[in-house]
């Protein structure tokens, strides 16, 4: 399926969308949300979404539940990439257990991708400019911003709904994706057909 709406109708449509019909999401519709938010878009491997330095330090995870040809499992995406298994095996209670107060969108979600940062490499990077220390971390939380949003209105456009969830526990949500330090989680969107079109 592909959209028909311009950007000022996808903008237009962006809303948070919290349930979900429990129908597959096609992995085609998937993979273009990978594409609007890490798409390699210049010979110079420019993105979809700026780039403090062009150091490019995002990466993404998909936990898969309810995906057209796709198991249930924890994968490791890229733009024009075939999602790689890390793990297989409905991961979406345990992501919806480590999210902060009561998020049922997590679990009833048909698939969650998430946006992880190897944050100190930045930090690192930038630690001689002030505020010391800081302006790393800063850098890629507006990087991972505009890459969800990019997400975001890649799923409004194809009639998906999808809601941008940043408030989980860290350490516990790591552990679910997968990751290990330097990386670590900044926010994920949880995805699906929603029950009803705002
Ligand atoms: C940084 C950030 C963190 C957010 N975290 C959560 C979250 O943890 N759970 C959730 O349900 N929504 C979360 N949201 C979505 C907001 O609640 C939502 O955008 C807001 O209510 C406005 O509604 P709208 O997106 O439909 O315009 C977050 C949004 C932002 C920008």
């Amino acid at each position: 399926m592909t959209s028909d709406l311009s950007l000022q109708e996808a903008l237009a449509a962006r809303r948070s969308n919290r349930d979900f019909t429990g129908r597959a999401v096609p992995l085609e519709s998937l993979q273009r949300l990978v594409g609007a938010a890490q798409g390699v878009t210049g010979a110079e491997g420019q993105r979809t979404a700026p780039s403090a330095h062009a150091l490019y330090p995002l990466g993404l995870r998909l936990v898969a539940g309810e995906v057209e040809g796709l198991e249930a499992g924890l994968y490791e995406v890229e733009a024009e990439q075939a999602p790689r298994l890390l793990k297989a095996g409905d991961l979406r209670p345990a992501l919806q257990e480590a999210a902060l107060e009561e998020q049922p969108w997590v679990g009833g979600a048909a698939a969650i991708l998430a946006i992880c940062a190897d944050m100190e490499a930045v930090r690192q990077h930038f630690a001689e400019q002030p505020p010391l220390g800081e302006r790393g971390s800063r850098y890629v939380y507006i990087e991972a911003g505009a890459a969800a949003q990019n997400a975001l209105l890649q799923v409004a456009a194809d009639g998906l709904g999808g809601v941008l969830v940043a408030g989980f526990d860290d350490q516990a949500t790591a552990e679910v994706l997968g990751l290990e330090a330097p990386f670590a989680p900044l926010l994920y969107l949880c995805l699906g057909w929603p029950t009803q079109a705002e």
